[in-house]
Formats: structure tokens, sequence, C-alpha cells
């Protein structure tokens, strides 16, 4: 095998505080089928999103490194608070293309309708400087929305309890009578509730993620540096730093996070 080829087979690392960042992957697989991944989810240090920021960058770090010992070509930060707390170091530290997130504001401002934008995320996402600068291009008709402990919901595989549908009901209920022309999933725990949170609104209100955009940039940044494998049988290999219950609930949402759309 040549170098060039040796390079192309190296597989992609993708990591997210735990099993949220699945629902990017459920993406990539999809529309990178010749790819190898491997998903660390750092279930023993989650939640991100209610740490300090500069104790989610040496998560980050700390998950970098053991990506980058299985010789991965790609890191894909699977989750907005990591890439709002640390991508700029990451990338300053490692050579290697480093593919983040952030909330789908964008887009979301971009759409037609006077209405809301409704960002959902974690407090770190809201609270960091990366997002006050998109907020303040983009932010217009828009209203963030921190909802710290949301993630553990979907962590613990539920996905319509009444505890959770309270949670949901608390957060939204003042927006519930005002037009909504978008709600953010700014956080990738998220859309493995997302027909939950669009039972709260009409139907012309859209619910949208950063997942495919992120997956296009990351299949973009390969093609750019001769990375793409073209012709590879495509695999995933899940990995954590919670136990070994975590692996199961991983594999099982992996393969729900197939079937989001
Ligand atoms: N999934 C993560 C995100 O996109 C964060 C969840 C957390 O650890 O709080 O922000």
């Amino acid at each position: 095998m040549n170098r060039e080829t040796e390079a192309r087979t190296r597989p992609i690392g993708m990591f997210d505080s735990g099993v949220g960042g699945l629902s990017v992957l459920g993406e990539a697989v999809r529309q990178l089928p010749h790819e190898d991944f491997i998903y660390y989810g750092d279930n023993g240090h989650a939640p991100y999103g209610t740490k300090p920021p500069e104790t989610v960058r040496k998560l980050a770090f700390d998950v970098i490194e053991r990506l980058l010992v299985q010789n991965v070509k790609a890191v894909v930060i699977a989750c907005n608070t990591a890439t709002a707390e640390a991508a700029k170091e990451l990338r300053e530290h490692y050579s290697i293309p480093i593919i983040g997130m952030e909330p789908a504001l964008k887009p979301a401002a971009e759409m037609e309708g006077d209405g809301l934008r409704l960002v959902l995320a974690t407090p770190g996402t809201l609270s960091s400087e990366k997002y006050a600068r998109l907020y303040a291009r983009f932010g217009q008709n828009a209203v963030s929305l921190p909802c710290p402990g949301l993630m553990d919901f979907v962590e613990a595989g539920d996905r319509g309890s009444p505890a959770l549908r309270d949670y949901l009901k608390c957060l939204l209920s003042p927006y519930l009578d005002r037009q909504v022309t978008a709600v953010v999933l700014g956080c990738t725990h998220y859309p493995f509730i997302r027909s939950l949170i669009a039972s709260y609104f009409p139907l012309s209100t859209r619910i949208v993620d950063g997942n495919a955009g992120t997956v296009r940039q990351l299949g973009r940044v390969l093609a750019q540096r001769g990375l793409l494998n073209p012709t590879g049988e495509g695999s995933v290999a899940l990995q954590t730093s919670g136990d070994s219950h975590t692996l199961n609930l991983m594999r099982r949402m992996f393969e729900e996070a197939k079937a989001i759309r």
C-alpha cells in the first residue's frame, strides 16, 4: 500500500460527551459509506454542558489523544459544547483536520418567516464567546434557551416520560402562543427527541440541527486534503469511558440514530 492510499484508509475519529454525537455518526455513515469511524463517547465524564470551560477543554484534549493513538486521519467534535469551548485550542495544537459543530442558527435565520428562532443548547454552549459571535450575526429573532439536564433524559433512553414532558413544557410554554419559525437543536443529544420537541409546535415550525451540514463539511475537508476513502467497506467502532452497560446503550442508540432523518 503506498503512502497516499494508507492515509486515505485511516479511520475518522468522532467524539462527544456521551451518546449524543451518535446522531452525527448516523448521518456520517449515510453520507460517507466508505469510511471507517471510531466513535468515542466520554460518558465517564458527562455532561460537558454544565462544566467550566477549562474542564471541558482538558477532557477534549484527553479524548483526542485517545483517538490519535488509533491513527485517525481527522476528528469530528460531535458536540456543540466541546466545539464552543475547545475547538480553537485543539486546532492550534494539532495539525490533523478537526471539524466542529455549532447550533444551526445561521440556516434557521435564513429561513423564510418572521417568527422566533428558539435555540436549545447547553449552558456551556450558550455562554461561550463562539456562540456570542454567532448570535451577534444571526440572532435578530432568536431566543437562546439553556437546557441543563436535558441530555440526561436522552442518555437514560427516555423519549417521552412525564418528567421529560414536564421539562419541555416548562421550557417551551412561554413561546407556545407565539409564532415560532424554527427550533434549533443546538446539542447533538436533542435529535433523539426531535419528534417529541416538534409535538409542541405547529407543523409549519421547522426543527433544525447541524448534523448534515457538519458531515458535508467533513466530506469537503477530506476531499480537499486528498483523504477521502472512495472504495472502503465502511465500519464503525464504538468506544466509551463509561461502563459495559454504556456500550450496549451506544449500540442501540446508533441503530436508532441511523433511522433519524
Ligand atoms: N452533546 C453535547 C452538545 O452537543 C453536550 C451534552 C453535554 O454533555 O452536556 O453540546
